[in-house]
């Protein structure tokens, strides 16, 4: 039987869980790891399969990884070895992309499998390449794989990218920390994972200044060393959880957060008519009274975020008036729609929005987990809903959520994982 996570709908929602640290910060940290000489110690890394998958990459290249704890490891990546790369790995993630910046700057060369991950529609990686070829080096593709080359080594450009892209913003920053001379990104994405990345390699002696801001500079140095840091907490887990209390009522107290990252997300919760209150490093969220309807557009950071929609889709549903997603990141990340058609809901999608009827009642059934945050939104649809909710695929959401079912049953959730 292939496994499933199953959910009796009906509970709400009570108690406090701790959230982890930030797996989309996490991943570039990993692979800046390559670019450092001696030993890195890094902490509160989320145990989800993208991170054990990018462990296995690097292992396979020679690092030496060594597990403190579940969530802290010390890592050394001086043996590393570009032709070592194992190619059907990279296809598994889309952060394996990373390694064509990381490559770059440590070797000087590298060739990857074609980076996988999600299916939002068309991904593609232009805007990395024009980051590559400002700074010297040539990148080639096809059908397999990518291939990044400068064999006079990188210098430094000034580049502005046509959208905010988080990934080709990292990509930049992982290539021009070791450059030759000062590299300008601008129109840069300011997600908290590319000022995290930031603050990492300036702990390890890089001159990266401006994370955060739409002007990234990264002065280039010779040479990294090891430093200790912490990733910071994940702001899509704690808005998955807000989104979950949000949906069954109850009241959740989420610690170990960074609430100036949930800003948009606190937003819409309270349009929505939930109660939200801030402290220092935490955030709780109350549900009394039946649900408003709202509409949302995703928006790079500080924006609401894409990553999030999925998760409020079920809310949407069932809040008075309903209401209207606007998809401005991504082509095609209303997949669950269909999914979330076959437990009652009422939705209708045209190219990049999709609009909710609202006033739907959510009837348990057999959903698939289409890709990670559309699985999360199907247990949070199977947790509102009347009778029980299978979904599968569960894979996807072991990619970026940790210990998920368990801090669900925790809250008082009536949810069960079938191997
Ligand atoms: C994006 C999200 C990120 C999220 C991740 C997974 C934004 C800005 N980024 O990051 O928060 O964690 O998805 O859901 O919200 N693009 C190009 N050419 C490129 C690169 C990107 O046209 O070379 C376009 C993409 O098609 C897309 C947009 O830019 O429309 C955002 O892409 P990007 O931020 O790079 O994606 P991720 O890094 O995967």
């Amino acid at each position: 039987m292939n496994p499933f996570i199953s959910v009796r709908g009906g509970n709400q929602l009570h108690g406090q869980i701790a959230i982890g640290g930030m797996k989309n910060a996490a991943l570039p940290i990993l692979f800046a790891t390559l670019l450092i000489r001696g030993t890195t110690q890094i902490e509160n890394i989320p145990p989800v399969t993208d991170i054990e998958t990018t462990l296995l990459i690097l292992k396979a290249m020679g690092a030496v990884v060594t597990r403190l704890s579940p969530t802290a490891l010390r890592i050394n990546a001086d043996a590393a070895e570009p032709d070592a790369v194992p190619r059907e790995l990279t296809t598994r993630l889309r952060a394996s992309s990373y390694l064509l910046g990381a490559g770059l700057g440590r070797f000087g060369r590298i060739r990857t499998g074609l980076p996988g991950g999600c299916d939002f529609g068309s991904r593609p990686i232009d805007l990395h390449f024009r980051l590559f070829s400002a700074m010297g080096a040539e990148t080639r593709y096809n059908a397999n794989d990518v291939e990044a080359v400068a064999p006079k080594g990188l210098h430094g450009a000034r580049v502005r990218l046509g959208f905010p892209s988080v990934g080709a913003t990292v990509n930049g920053i992982l290539a021009a920390v070791t450059a030759n001379g000062r590299t300008v990104i601008e129109n840069a994405a300011r997600e908290p994972h590319v000022v995290d990345l930031a603050v990492f390699l300036n702990k390890c002696g890089a001159r990266v200044s401006g994370a955060g801001t739409p002007c990234v500079t990264i002065d280039g140095v010779a040479e990294l060393h090891g430093c200790c840091h912490r990733v910071v907490p994940d702001m899509i887990e704690a808005g998955t959880y807000l989104a979950a209390v949000a949906g069954t009522g109850g009241r959740v107290r989420l610690t170990s957060v960074e609430p100036r990252h949930l800003g948009a997300i606190l937003d819409r919760l309270n349009a929505m008519g939930v109660f939200t209150e801030v402290g220092k490093g935490c955030v709780t969220a109350a549900r009394t009274s039946p649900l408003l309807g709202t509409d949302i557009e995703t928006l790079p950071y500080p924006g609401f975020p894409t990553d999030m929609q999925p998760q409020f889709a079920p809310l949407l549903s069932l809040s008075s008036g309903g209401g209207c997603i606007w998809e401005r990141v991504w082509d095609d990340r209303f997949r669950y729609a269909e999914e979330l058609r076959r437990m009652g809901a009422t939705v209708a999608v045209k190219n990049r929005c999709a609009c909710f009827r609202g006033n739907d009642r959510l009837i348990g059934g057999k959903v698939a987990a289409t890709d990670l945050r559309a699985g999360a939104a199907m247990l949070i649809a199977g947790l509102c809903a009347e009778g029980t909710t299978t979904v599968t695929q569960p894979y996807h959401i072991d990619r970026g959520y940790p210990d998920l079912i368990q801090h669900l049953h925790d809250l008082g959730a009536d949810v069960a994982r079938t191997e």
